[in-house]
């Protein structure tokens, strides 16, 4: 089998940090309701247009601490449904601000599931590619996509950008299991970024919808269900138990949803490892800000079994099981 080792992992968010009780100064909210109902306490937000720089700054730190030159890449993939431009890709930038010519870069954009579905693209790429190197890293300034007079979703989402440089070593690491499905046909119960049209030769003139509307009951119930069925089937194919894996790094979208998925699954909250109270629903950072944590408080070890499973837009799930 192909090998797939994490060489390294680096987050950045913004340093501007809003707390519930700040949001509550603006909207009709609490924080005893944003906490009880979601988990979150507190994200960080970016002023400007952030996400490259973001972005760039956390493929230069992983560049640092795999102590790999930008020359050596052979991908960079960038997970984001909130990217500075629809063209060029964030990925594209990245590539130029780092000068890693070699590198084919672009982005996936795959909601919260982002960051499994770009890990997902980037092995297999890696698997025609020996000793080859690669960036993935999600990364969402999602609130430029926020109506920040609509509490029902102003409150749930924060910035942040979060990834891993990974090698193609045949010595190393492994990919276990993957398994990704898309639900298109409950495509409206999330939606954000809808273009406007205003073409002199169009009949229909369609006004741009920029901010989150969300069906937050369809996706809580979408959560529920097709989370838990998505990392039973990776572990099957991966033929393991619940008990061989070390933790469970889940989309970050509310605390509640995370606590029910481990019930459902029989395992430990605390294998559930949670930072949605310091950032809130980062999309595509979620899971790999969990993984950056668990790593630089020293949870992990070589060898460990992670899932990794995320959700949302799409709708999106999918699900890897990683050997650290
Ligand atoms: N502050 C205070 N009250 C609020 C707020 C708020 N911020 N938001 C809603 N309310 C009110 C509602 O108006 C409602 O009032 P009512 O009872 O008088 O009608 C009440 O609180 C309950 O609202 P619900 O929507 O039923 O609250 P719920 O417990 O379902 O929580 C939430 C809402 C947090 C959105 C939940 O449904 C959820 O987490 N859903 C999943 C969302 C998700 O996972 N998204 C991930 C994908 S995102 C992506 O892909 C980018």
């Amino acid at each position: 089998m192909d090998s797939f080792k994490i060489k390294a992992v680096a987050k950045q968010v913004p340093e501007k940090v809003v707390t519930n009780d700040d949001l509550a100064e603006i909207l009709d909210t609490s924080d005893d309701w944003i906490r009880r109902r979601t988990g979150i306490r507190r994200r960080h937000v970016a002023s400007g247009l952030q996400n490259t720089n973001l972005c760039t700054a956390v493929a230069n730190q992983l560049l640092d601490k795999a102590g790999v030159a930008a020359t050596d890449l052979d991908f960079i993939i960038v997970a984001t449904m909130s990217p500075d431009y629809q063209t060029p890709a964030t990925a594209a930038q990245v590539q130029g601000r780092l000068g890693a010519k070699r590198a084919v870069a672009f982005d996936i954009n795959a909601a919260c599931a982002g960051f499994v579905y770009g890990t997902v693209t980037l092995h297999r790429l890696l698997q025609q590619t020996p000793h080859g190197m690669g960036l993935i890293i999600g990364s969402e300034q999602l609130s430029k996509l926020l109506d920040w007079h609509d509490r029902s979703t102003a409150v749930l989402f924060g910035d942040g950008a979060s990834g891993m440089l990974v090698a193609n070593d045949a010595s190393e690491s492994r990919m276990l299991a993957t398994d990704l499905q898309t639900f298109g046909e409950d495509s409206q119960a999330i939606t954000a970024g809808q273009f406007g049209v205003c073409s002199p030769f169009s009949a229909e003139k369609v006004p741009a919808q920029p901010a989150f509307q969300m069906d937050g009951h369809r996706v809580y119930n979408f959560a529920k269900q097709q989370v838990p069925a998505s990392i039973r089937r990776a572990l099957i194919k991966a033929n393991l138990t619940t008990d061989q894996i070390k933790y469970f790094v889940l989309h970050q979208a509310n605390a509640r949803i995370i606590d029910r998925i481990a019930k459902q699954l029989d395992v430990p909250s605390e294998r559930f490892p949670q930072n949605i109270a310091e950032y809130g629903n980062t999309a595509a950072a979620s899971e790999p800000l969990v993984l950056n944590d668990l790593v630089e408080q020293q949870c992990l070890k070589r060898g460990d079994l992670l899932v990794l499973s995320g959700f949302g837009g799409g709708l999106t799930v999918g699900t890897i099981i990683l050997r650290y």
